[in-house]
């Protein structure tokens, strides 16, 4: 990873990437990077020892392009806008040898990448971020955290790969090893582009960004001989990973079939409840959320519904 950043740095300080050092009638085309809005740029041209004259050609629009010609035999565009984009080449105007061709490409440096990052089970954290302004060029991002304040107490600052599904993706997944201490760790990602690189840095506090999933498969039923009643079931949402070892707490909300109102219970930590004091006759619509049971980060949304009616003597 090391010497493609180098890589980018240096295509960065040079703008112009040689696709190889060959040279044929038909190969190679350089690429070169401009950033929109530019004032000047300047497209070279190896003109052989004596200096012949040079004419450039946009292959894009396959017109001579008369205007920027310079007496070195460079062009210069100014104001760099999309339609300048496309293919160059640049001749020998005495005998019509393609010197150079260039495929110039517009776009922006990206910008510092805005990242979010969230839990739904311990240990895992996922992170995911945006860019402000589409460069319009390729653009690969590389996500790697470390626990700085290690450092600080003159630990190891180990600085480990935030892992991509895909490489260069917008996502990735960290595994926080150091689960109960109240230093975050610190996650940078690092937008790399032919124009430039910028970093975004996200503090995973892990008691602030857990989140369950909502709890699965919730079925409500009447108790035989109980009026009343209902009892309520439910599963820990399966993306928790480690429910002996966290547990989670619950809250019910229930409500009248046709009434908009709703009652939310206290929290609890089974996975079942049974609701008591409802209207006999009348069905109930039941929802279950799930929170961490230490109370840290959010409670999950809110689970499918559920719907009964409690249990009626013949
Ligand atoms: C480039 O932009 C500048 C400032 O906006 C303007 O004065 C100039 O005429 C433009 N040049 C061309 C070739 O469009
Ligand atoms: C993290 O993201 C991966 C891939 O998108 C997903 O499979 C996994 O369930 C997520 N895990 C957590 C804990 O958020
Ligand atoms: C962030 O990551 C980039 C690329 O991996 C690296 O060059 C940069 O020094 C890092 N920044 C910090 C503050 O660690
Ligand atoms: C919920 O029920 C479905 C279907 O019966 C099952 O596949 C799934 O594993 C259950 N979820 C949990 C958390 O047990
Ligand atoms: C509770 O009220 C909200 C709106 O306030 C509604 O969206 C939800 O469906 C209701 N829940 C139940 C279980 O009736």
């Amino acid at each position: 990873m090391q010497w493609i950043l180098s890589l980018l740095m240096f295509l960065l300080s040079g703008l112009i990437v040689s696709a190889s050092t060959a040279w044929t009638s038909e190969e190679p085309i350089d690429c070169q990077y401009a950033r929109l809005g530019e004032a000047r740029v300047v497209l070279t041209c190896p003109v052989p020892e004596g200096g012949s004259r040079v004419a450039w050609k946009n292959h894009t629009t396959s017109e001579t392009v008369l205007n920027g010609v310079q007496k070195d035999g460079s062009l210069v565009l100014q104001n760099a806008s999309l339609a300048q984009e496309g293919e160059y080449s640049c001749q020998d105007a005495s005998t019509g040898q393609t010197l150079r061709r260039i495929h110039l490409r517009m776009g922006y440096p990206p910008e510092k990448p805005s990242i979010h990052c969230r839990s739904i089970s311990y240990p895992v954290v996922n992170c995911s971020w945006t860019l402000a302004t589409d460069t319009l060029l390729p653009t690969s991002f590389f996500a790697s955290y470390s626990f700085p304040w290690r450092h600080r107490h003159g630990l190891t600052g180990d600085v480990h790969q935030c892992k991509q599904a895909v490489a260069g993706s917008h996502s990735c997944s960290l595994t926080v090893l150091q689960m109960f201490s109240t230093d975050p760790y610190m996650l940078n990602v690092t937008a790399v582009n032919p124009l430039g690189t910028a970093s975004g840095f996200f503090l995973v506090f892990l008691d602030q960004i857990i989140q369950p999933d909502p709890p699965e498969n919730v079925t409500v039923s009447p108790i035989q001989g109980k009026k009343k009643t209902l009892h309520v079931q439910w599963k820990a949402p399966s993306s928790w990973l480690y429910p002996e070892y966290f547990p989670l707490q619950y809250i019910i909300r229930y409500s009248r079939d046709g009434s908009r109102l709703n009652r939310t219970t206290r929290p609890i930590e089974q996975t079942s409840f049974t609701l008591t004091g409802i209207r006999s006759g009348v069905t109930y619509h039941i929802q279950v959320a799930a929170k961490d049971f230490l109370d840290n980060g959010e409670y999950s949304a809110w689970s499918l519904p559920a719907s009964g009616a409690s249990w009626e003597p013949e």
